[in-house]
């Protein structure tokens, strides 16, 4: 039952560290894992014609961690990025990012640059790749470019603001999935979000594979999204669009 597929999956990957533990791994190793399961992410969501895909890797406040794992996780986004690339060009699945850029080591943001430049006619499917990304601060940021913009309160409704976004033409998610067991947004995108379909797996982030996004997806596909309107109200609508209902 997946004839209704997000156009839109946001994933908040968590549990490396735990997945880790559990094995008397350094956390390091459940981070190693989680790319793995990242890069199967990106192939099946491609493969099931899924058209956004966004991944939660590092938020603001994971700044807070110790150094030593901050660093060995920008590390790791800097090869990721340049291993990925010829399978990004393979798959023409184009690579976007959101998040505070500034705060990025100046080797990943070249790195980025690049392959976000070289992927950019890319139209498959779009990866995006979240990181140093933090929802409040991308809202209040929007609100200083659009002050910075000269746009007068008048203007402002929200297709305005949406332009001042980190990612304007990227819908909004209509899934999104957080791992391991925990049920909070964690910062992440709270504007986008507002009418998103909920996943919560209790499956730690390495061990989310194939079968585990199968089952979000069956999910996703059971849900009746009304988006404040009526049953009957959405029924209409989609018969008049020649599309039926259940
Ligand atoms: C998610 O796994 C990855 C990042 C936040 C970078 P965690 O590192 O949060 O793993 P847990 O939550 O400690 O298990
Ligand atoms: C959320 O995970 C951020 C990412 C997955 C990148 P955290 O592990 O940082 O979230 P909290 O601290 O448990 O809310
Ligand atoms: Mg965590």
């Amino acid at each position: 039952m997946e004839e209704r597929l997000p156009q839109h999956i946001a994933v908040i990957m968590d549990g490396n560290g735990r997945w880790a533990k559990e094995r008397g791994l350094p956390r390091s190793e459940g981070h190693l894992a989680g790319v793995d399961a990242v890069r199967a992410l990106v192939r099946e969501c491609r493969r099931k014609g899924i058209a956004y895909v966004t991944v939660y890797a590092f938020s603001k406040e994971n700044w807070q961690r110790p150094e030593t794992e901050v660093n060995f996780l920008f590390e790791l986004f800097l090869r990721f990025i340049r291993q990925e690339l010829p399978d990004l060009m393979k798959e023409d699945i184009r690579l976007a990012f959101i998040g505070d850029k500034k705060d990025l080591p100046f080797t990943v943001r070249q790195a980025l640059d690049y392959a976000l430049k070289k992927t950019a006619a890319n139209r498959s499917m779009v990866f995006t790749l979240a990181i140093s990304y933090s929802g409040r601060e991308e809202i209040l940021e929007a609100a200083r470019r659009a002050i910075a913009a000269g746009v007068s309160p008048e203007q402002l409704d929200e297709t305005c603001f949406r332009r001042f976004l980190y990612a304007p033409d990227m819908p909004d998610p209509d899934l999104v999935v957080r791992t391991s067991g925990e049920e909070r947004l964690s910062n992440f995108l709270l504007f986008q979000s507002a009418y998103a379909e909920f996943y919560f797996s209790p499956v730690l982030w390495p061990d989310f594979g194939p079968d585990e996004l199968k089952k979000a997806l069956d999910s996703y596909a059971g849900r009746k999204r009304r988006f404040g309107r009526t049953s009957e109200q959405i029924h209409r609508q989609l018969a008049t669009e020649g599309k039926g209902y259940e």
